[in-house]
């Protein structure tokens, strides 16, 4: 019943609020290495033990300079290389929003002039320099830089919303994979599901079963007796 709940409680997540998400590869560490930099950005930060944030994110109308609106940079660090992640977001979908999600190695951001002008642009937007959170640093874990565009999607006669649309509520979530093929968070709903399957497939089997000997012994009851004979010669 508890499974059941949770199912809907999915369900009705995923009809009420939209999602849009990024799979990759944790890096190999050496592509990291000018994480030291990372930590003079005060960027908000997603590990394997903080991997869910709930923030407003600016969102702009596109426009030639910001053809997929506006950016917010997270950084995401304690990757095991070689390991598949997801990052989703969700927002209500009474805030449309077309969200892109990108995820770059450092070095990546910062060969790249445009990327690095999108990440000083951000961080000279970003509200108050919150307190100083320093990437882990463990050789054998590593980090990227994630990248989230998030363009208005709606149309208002209100000039004031279509000048400067309302930041949008959204939940940011870093999610590992099982075994490289199952979402962490989805491991529990397909466990129930396979379960609920392998029910309803032996249930279906009995069901079947049965109708199949309802049908040898209606069939078998047309032969009469001298069947009822026979099988007792063979008892005996
Ligand atoms: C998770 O992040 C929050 C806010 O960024 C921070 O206050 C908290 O200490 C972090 N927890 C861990 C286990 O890193
Ligand atoms: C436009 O939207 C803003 C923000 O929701 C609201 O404060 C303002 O009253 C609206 N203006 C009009 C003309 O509806």
């Amino acid at each position: 019943m508890a499974a059941l709940l949770f199912l809907l409680f999915t369900v009705i997540a995923h009809v009420l609020a939209n999602t849009e998400k990024t799979i990759f590869l944790g890096p190999d560490p050496s592509a990291s290495s000018v994480s030291e930099e990372l930590s003079t950005l005060h960027l908000d930060i997603l590990n394997p033990d903080n991997w869910s944030l709930r923030t407003r994110l600016r969102a702009e109308f596109p426009s030639p300079e910001l053809p997929q609106g506006a950016a917010t940079w997270f950084i995401l660090d304690g990757l095991t290389p070689g390991q598949r992640y997801e990052v989703r977001v969700c927002w209500p979908a009474t805030q449309p929003t077309a969200f892109t999600l990108k995820t770059y190695t450092p070095s990546t951001v910062y060969s790249n002039p445009a990327l690095l002008s999108s990440l000083q642009d951000y961080y000279s937007a970003s509200r108050q320099p919150s307190t100083t959170t320093t990437p882990k640093h463990d050789s054998r874990s590593s980090t990227l830089l994630l990248q989230i565009l998030a363009s208005a999607d709606f149309y208002t006669t209100n000039t004031t919303l279509m000048i400067s649309p309302p930041p949008v509520d959204t939940d940011v979530i870093l999610d590992p994979y099982l075994a490289n093929v199952l979402p962490r968070s989805l491991a529990g709903t397909a466990v129930y599901l396979v379960v609920v399957g392998a029910l309803a497939y032996l249930g279906l089997a009995r069901g079947a079963r049965w109708v199949i000997s309802e049908l040898v012994r209606s069939s078998s009851q047309g032969h009469g007796e001298e069947e009822d004979d026979g099988r007792r010669k063979k008892v005996q």
